[in-house]
């Protein structure tokens, strides 16, 4: 698709509206990641640098169209200045009077934040109404928000058909690394699946099938795979009403050409807790009062010969139960593997969803991956195959 980017457009001396993501997590009044506001800092030096005057727009949390205190961009100002290096104004409105004088008192060299665009019901509900308003306070409109391109939102839809609008760089960053993982990649191209729920990834395995040459599955959704081949899996967390389902699944596969990659050995508990006593055993020897926590280290060795194998990588879902150490050891192993292969140079390898971000940041893997995407259900979509309608209306 074409779009324009900030290369594209006269921006010296014009109001630039800039939609971000900076829905950072935060605890006790601090922001306690402030990737997403790291990730928007060459857009918004872009601007700066072509004498343009940078308006953020984003949300924050979910208010449902209403002022939640606890809700208020206000705090990610400091970090913003910060990352940034430069002032960061702050309004209480996104629209109205409140934005308008700030706007209109925006010194070069200085940023605007607006307060969450959620705090208005029009947001949500993509209003035309609310997208003027918006418009009325700027005269170029970039989108650098690929994470929140899923939401058909007034700051992120219709507000890009109101002003001449282009892609920012972290928006240019996650498409392109999108096309070139899924799009158009060198094959073979591995993707691992993983997660709680087949349920939740059902649409994801459709699309990709037919896509990539093997899916290595793994979490709690490789029990309900092997289950469904007729496997006990004990106690294990295991949708069996999806046992139809997933053997559908396996046949699509197969018909496909593509290779399922379930787990040969796994690593059982008896309970789930950190540092819970566990045993590797056979994939088909659960003990019925155990649960399959992780998978093993022979179903570590396939996934990295998978890699080895591979040219292209994507990357969605942790192998196991990640966060509570011991079951972590799986999906750290494989990340490390791609990681490695990638710094070698054999292996593309891209990544997003918020599970797996958090997991191949704990296992150190993420710096050597070819990208990690910011999105979480953004970057599920994109890989379902489906239109994002931010990025459509960039089109
Ligand atoms: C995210 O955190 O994934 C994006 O900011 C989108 O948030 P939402 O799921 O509340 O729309």
């Amino acid at each position: 698709m074409a779009w324009k980017t900030l290369d594209d457009m006269d921006l010296d001396g014009k109001v630039v509206l800039t939609r971000v993501d900076i829905n950072v997590p935060v605890e006790n009044g601090e922001v306690t990641d402030a990737t997403r506001i790291e990730r928007i800092a060459p857009t918004v030096r872009s601007i700066l640098a072509a004498g343009g005057k940078p308006v953020l727009l984003a949300h924050f949390g979910r208010p449902k169209g209403k002022v939640v205190a606890d809700m208020s961009l206000e705090i990610t100002r400091e970090t913003l200045a910060q990352v940034l290096h430069a002032n960061v104004i702050f309004a209480d409105d996104c629209i109205g009077p409140v934005a308008e004088a700030a706007v209109e008192a925006l010194e070069p060299g200085t940023v605007l934040l607006l307060e969450n665009t959620r705090f208005h019901a029009g947001e949500e509900a993509n209003d035309p109404e609310f997208a003027k308003a918006l418009a009325a306070l700027g005269d170029i409109y970039c989108n650098d928000s690929f994470s929140a391109a899923h939401r058909a939102h007034a700051s992120t839809e219709a507000l890009a058909k109101l002003l001449p609008a282009c892609a920012g760089r972290l928006m240019e960053a996650e498409l392109g690394a999108l096309e070139k993982a899924l799009a158009s990649p060198e094959h073979p191209v591995v993707a691992v699946v993983g997660g709680a729920k087949v349920s939740t990834k059902l649409e994801l395995l459709g699309n990709l099938l037919g896509r990539v040459d093997s899916i290595v599955i793994g979490g709690g959704m490789a029990n309900t795979f092997l289950a469904a081949q007729g496997i006990d899996v004990g106690k294990s967390l295991c949708e069996h009403d999806l046992a139809e389902t997933a053997r559908e699944i396996m046949a699509d596969a197969d018909a496909k050409g593509c290779t399922l990659v379930l787990p040969v050995d796994v690593v059982v508990a008896r309970e789930f807790a950190a540092g819970a006593a566990s045993e590797v055993v056979a994939a088909d020897a659960c003990p019925p009062d155990a649960m399959i926590l992780d998978a093993g280290p022979e179903s570590v060795a396939a996934v990295s010969a998978v890699f080895e194998a591979a040219k292209t990588l994507v990357w969605n879902g942790p192998l196991g139960a990640f966060e509570i150490p011991p079951f972590n050891k799986a999906t750290d192993a494989a990340a490390l593997k791609a990681a490695a292969l990638t710094k070698a140079g054999a292996l593309l390898s891209v990544a997003g969803g918020g599970d797996t971000v958090a997991a191949l940041n704990s296992s150190g893997a993420a710096g050597d991956f070819t990208y990690v995407s910011t999105a979480g259900g953004a970057f599920l979509e994109w890989l379902e195959g489906k239109t994002l309608p931010g990025v459509a209306a960039l089109g």
